[in-house]
C-alpha cells in the first residue's frame, strides 16, 4: 500500500546564512524524502524559515532595515542555498504568514478552551535604557561556578554550567551594557504538566529514538514544568487574541510553522488535503528530522499543543548529532564555520551529500567533516569504484558497437545478486542508516570492478574475434553501473540524472533494479564527476577564514 508521508526539517532562523551544520539535517531530510518517493510512496518534504523572535527583532534594527525587510532577504537566501544543495522541499515558506498567524491562533485558542493556558505574573531581567525584556543569550557576566568572564546568561562555556541569569555575577546587558534589573511581568504559560501522563505513553512509542526515551525518562523523573509560551513587546512576533502587548514566544509558533507551510503547499496541489495530514485520527505519517538541541520542543511540547488541540501527533522525531568540522566544534573565529554558498563557490554539492551519508545513522552521534577524509573519500568511492565501473565500459560500447547494449547478460547470477540487494539497501534507507547503505553499494562496486578486472575488456578488445565478448562483459559492467545508480539516486539525485541521459532512458525508479537494459542504444559517455583536488579545499579553507559575517 503507497504510504502519505509529511517529512520536516527544522526551520531555520531568518537572521543568519545557511551553514554545513544546517545542511546534515537538510541533506538527511532531503534522502529520506527523496527514497520514500523513489519506491513509490506519496512523501511530501516541508521546510522553511522560522521568521519571530528578539534576535531577528534586534538584528533587523542593527541593520537599520525593518524585520520584515531582513525576513524576506534571508528566505530568498536560503532557498538559494538549499536548492545548490538539491533539497527538494515542496514547499519552503515562513512562519511570518497569514497562514501561521490563523493556526497559531486557531491552536492557542484550543489550548485555552481546554484549561490549558494560566498566566503568573514572573520576574525578568530588564534593560533599562533599551526599555526591553533580555532572553538569557543577551545577559552576559561571570560564571557563578568557575568565575569565567563574559559568559551567557544560560551556561558556562568554559565550565559548561548551566544556571539561570539572575545567577550571573555582574551581569550586563548585551545590548546597552548596563546593569539589567528585575522586573515583574504577566506571562501565559501552556501547562505541560496536564500532559505528563500522555507524554510518558508516547514516550514508550516507537516514536523516539532509545536515547531520547532514556533522556525523557529523566526528564520525567524531575517532574515537567508548565511553559512560558508568552514574551512582552517590543518582540517580533504574533500577537497574543485578548493580550494586548504580549506576543506568542517563538517557539509556540515555529512548530506550527510546519502545518502553515504545508498549508500553503495544499493551496496550490488539488491532490492534497490538509485535513486528511493533519486530523486527530489521520492514516498519514509526520516525520520530524531534528538536531539534539532541540529535541526538547519537539518530543515534549510539540506533540501535546497538537494533542490539546485536538490533532494528530508525529509518528515520530528523528533526532541527529552535531557537525564538527575536523574534530572540532564549529566556530567563526576558528574559520571552520562554513556558509553553504561558501562551499558551494568551491565544491559540488553532491560530495557533501555522500560523505555525510557515509556518516549518518539512526542516532545523536556527531558528525565530523574530516576534509582530508572527505577528499579521500570522495575520490574512492564515487570516482574510483561506482563510477570507474562506466568509465571502463562505455567507451567500448560507444565506439566499437555504434552505441548498443548487447542482447544478453554475460553473468545472470551477479546481475541477480545486484538486484537481490534493493531490499537490504532499502531497508537500510527506510531506518535512516544510510552509512551502512552506502557501505552495502561501495561492497557492491567493489565486485562490479572485480568482474571487468577479471574479464580485461581492454585487453580481449584487441582480437577482433573476440568481439562479441567485449560487448557481452560491457554490457555486463554497464547494467551493474545502472544498478548501483538506481541505489544512489536518493543521495546523488543530479548524478542519477546524467546517468539516465547517458542510457537515455526514463527517471530511473526503484522498481527498476528488477530488469536488465539490453539491446538499447546509449549515448556518448560524457565524465560525470570530477576528483577533488587539494587546492579546491585549501580555496574554501581561505575564504572561509576571510569570510565576515
Ligand atoms: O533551533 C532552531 O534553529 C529553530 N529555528 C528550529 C525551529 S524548528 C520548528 F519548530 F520550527
Ligand atoms: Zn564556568
Amino acid at each position: 500500500m503507497t504510504r502519505k508521508i509529511l517529512v520536516t526539517s527544522a526551520l531555520t532562523y531568518a537572521n543568519g546564512p545557511i551553514h554545513l551544520g544546517h545542511m546534515l539535517e537538510y541533506i538527511q531530510t532531503d534522502i529520506w524524502h527523496r527514497f520514500q518517493n523513489l519506491i513509490g510512496n506519496q512523501c511530501i518534504y516541508i521546510g522553511g524559515d522560522d521568521a519571530h523572535g528578539t534576535a531577528i527583532m534586534l538584528r533587523a534594527e542593527k541593520e537599520g532595515i525593518t524585520p520584515e525587510t531582513l525576513i524576506a532577504r534571508t528566505l530568498s537566501e536560503h532557498q538559494k542555498d538549499l536548492c545548490g544543495f538539491l533539497i527538494n522541499c515542496d514547499n519552503y515558506y515562513s512562519t511570518h504568514t497569514e497562514e501561521n498567524h490563523q493556526l497559531a491562533i486557531n491552536i492557542y485558542e484550543k489550548l485555552q478552551a481546554h484549561g490549558d493556558i494560566k498566566v503568573k505574573t514572573i520576574k525578568q531581567a530588564f534593560d533599562i535604557e533599551k526599555q526591553i525584556f533580555l532572553p538569557d543569550r543577551f545577559i552576559k557576566g561571570e560564571c557563578p561556578r568557575c568565575g569565567a568572564a563574559d559568559q551567557y546568561g544560560d551556561n558556562c562555556e568554559v565550565c559548561g554550567a548551566t544556571y539561570s541569569p539572575t545567577e550571573l555575577r555582574n551581569p550586563r546587558s548585551v545590548l546597552s551594557n548596563t546593569t539589567p534589573i528585575e522586573k515583574e511581568s504577566e506571562h501565559y504559560f501552556f501547562r505541560l504538566t496536564h500532559y505528563t501522563e500522555f507524554l510518558q505513553q508516547w514516550s514508550q512509542s516507537d516514536a523516539l529514538q532509545p536515547e531520547i526515551r532514556n533522556k525523557l525518562n529523566e526528564w520525567f523523573k524531575m517532574g515537567l514544568q508548565d511553559w512560558d509560551i508568552s514574551r512582552d513587546a517590543p518582540y517580533f512576533g504574533f500577537e497574543i487574541p485578548g493580550a494586548p502587548g504580549k506576543y506568542f514566544y517563538v517557539w509556540l509558533d515555529a512548530p506550527i510553522g510546519y502545518m502553515a507551510s504545508f498549508k500553503n503547499l495544499c493551496t496550490r496541489r488539488d491532490d492534497l488535503d490538509f485535513d486528511e495530514f493533519w486530523r486527530r485520527d489521520s492514516q498519514t505519517e509526520l516525520h520530524h528530522f531534528v538536531g539534539k538541541d532541540i529535541m526538547y520542543f519537539h518530543s515534549l511540547f510539540w506533540p501535546a499543543m497538537l494533542q490539546s488541540a485536538n490533532y494528530r501527533i508525529p509518528t515520530a522525531i528523528h533526532t541527529h548529532g552535531f557537525v564538527t568540522v575536523d574534530g572540532q566544534k564549529m566556530s567563526k573565529s576558528r574559520g571552520t564555520f562554513i556558509k553553504a554558498q561558501t562551499y558551494l563557490s568551491h565544491l559540488a554539492a553532491e560530495y557533501l551529500r555522500y560523505y555525510y551519508a557515509t556518516k549518518l545513522g539512526d542516532n545523536l552521534e556527531d558528525i565530523d567533516l574530516n576534509w582530508r577524509d572527505f577528499r579521500l573519500r570522495i575520490n574512492a568511492d564515487l570516482i574510483g569504484k561506482y563510477i570507474n565501473i562506466a568509465s571502463r565500459c562505455a567507451g567500448f560500447i560507444n565506439k566499437k558497437f555504434a552505441g548498443m547494449l548487447g542482447q544478453s547478460l554475460e553473468l545472470p547470477t551477479l546481475f541477480q545478486e545486484f538486484s537481490n540487494a534493493a531490499d537490504t539497501i532499502a531497508a537500510y534507507y527506510e531506518r535512516r542508516e544510510f552509512g551502512r547503505a552506502m557501505r552495502e553499494i561501495m561492497q557492491l562496486a567493489n565486485q562490479a570492478n572485480q568482474y571487468i578486472a577479471q574479464q580485461e575488456p581492454w585487453v580481449i578488445a584487441k582480437d577482433e574475434t573476440q568481439l562479441p565478448r567485449v560487448q557481452a562483459v560491457c554490457t555486463m559492467g554497464l547494467n551493474l553501473f545502472r544498478l548501483l545508480t538506481i541505489y544512489l539516486k536518493p543521495v546523488l539525485p543530479e548524478l542519477a540524472t546524467k546517468v539516465e541521459a547517458f542510457f537515455d532512458i526514463a527517471p530511473l525508479t526503484w522498481q527498476d533494479h528488477q530488469h536488465a537494459l539490453l539491446n538499447h542504444k546509449i549515448k556518448k559517455f560524457k565524465p560525470l564527476m570530477q576528483r577533488i583536488d587539494e587546492e579546491q579545499l585549501l580555496a574554501l579553507k581561505t575564504a572561509t577564514e576571510n569570510e565576515s559575517y
